[in-house]
């Protein structure tokens, strides 16, 4: 199973994708991650991406293509993918339509987090993880249950990222609607939208999307 999760800057795409892990044992592609990781790393790539992405704005088409088609050949076949934060622009659309027939994978679901816009400025400006297992937490919404240690590792590492500021975060917003809301139309020509509301809890936000991954066996078998 292939599916995306669309939706703008801090609808929950991250969240949910690593749910996704855990529950259906799908590989999350986060193009954000893996620019970080490039950025982080100091590869040619991140040397490139560092100032963009910094700004909010995005990285040119044919890089992030290329990183998700590198990661692609890495995986085996069987292995279901969750795009988080690709596509993003017309040409991404068609470069992902591409990557993917010639691995002879199929798109399955675009799951669209529907949010409200007011909510994502303070989702993203509180958020804040883990330096070593990258547990996501929030000021507000989640606290590590003791202040200043990770739940999971027990490490008392945190750090936020460089364009979680509210400069940077209105940049962003105004990238996904100038450039990658007008994606969804040729996805909901195709039938495999499925909007989910992403104000709900993120229990409640994963249990839906579980259940219509969950039926993708039965539309199968009907089709
Ligand atoms: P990327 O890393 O993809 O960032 P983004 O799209 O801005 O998304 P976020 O990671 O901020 O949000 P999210 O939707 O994953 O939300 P999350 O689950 O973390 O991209 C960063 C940059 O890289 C781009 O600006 C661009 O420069 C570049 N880039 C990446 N991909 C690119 C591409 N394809 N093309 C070109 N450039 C690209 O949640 C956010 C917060 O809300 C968290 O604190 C979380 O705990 C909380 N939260 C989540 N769900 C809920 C809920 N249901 N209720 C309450 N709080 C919630």
């Amino acid at each position: 199973m292939n599916i995306i999760l669309l939706g703008p800057p801090g609808a929950g795409k991250g969240t949910q994708a690593a749910r996704l892990v855990e529950s259906h044992r799908m590989k999350q592609l986060s193009t954000g991650d893996m620019l970080r990781e490039a950025v982080a790393a100091g590869t040619p790539i991140g040397r490139k991406a560092k100032a963009i992405m910094d700004e909010g704005r995005l990285v040119s088409d044919d890089i992030v293509s290329g990183v998700i088609g590198d990661a692609l050949d890495k995986l085996a076949k069987s292995q279901g993918v969750i795009f988080d934060g690709y596509p993003r622009t017309e040409l991404q659309v068609r470069s992902l339509d591409d990557l993917l027939a010639a691995r002879d994978r199929t798109l399955d679901f675009v799951i669209e987090l529907a949010v409200d816009e007011d909510a994502l400025v303070e989702r993203i400006t509180g958020r804040f993880s883990c330096t070593t297992c990258n547990s996501n937490y929030h000021d507000t919404f989640r606290r590590p249950k003791v202040a200043g240690v990770c739940d999971k590792c027990g490490c008392s590492g945190f750090s936020r990222r460089s364009d979680d500021n509210e400069e940077a975060v209105r940049t962003r917003l105004a990238e996904y609607r100038a450039k990658t809301a007008p994606v969804m139309p040729s996805y909901q020509q195709r039938g495999i939208v499925r909007t989910v509301n992403g104000m709900a809890s993120p229990e409640t936000v994963a249990a839906t999307i579980g259940v219509i991954l969950d039926r993708l066996p039965q539309m199968r078998a009907e089709n």
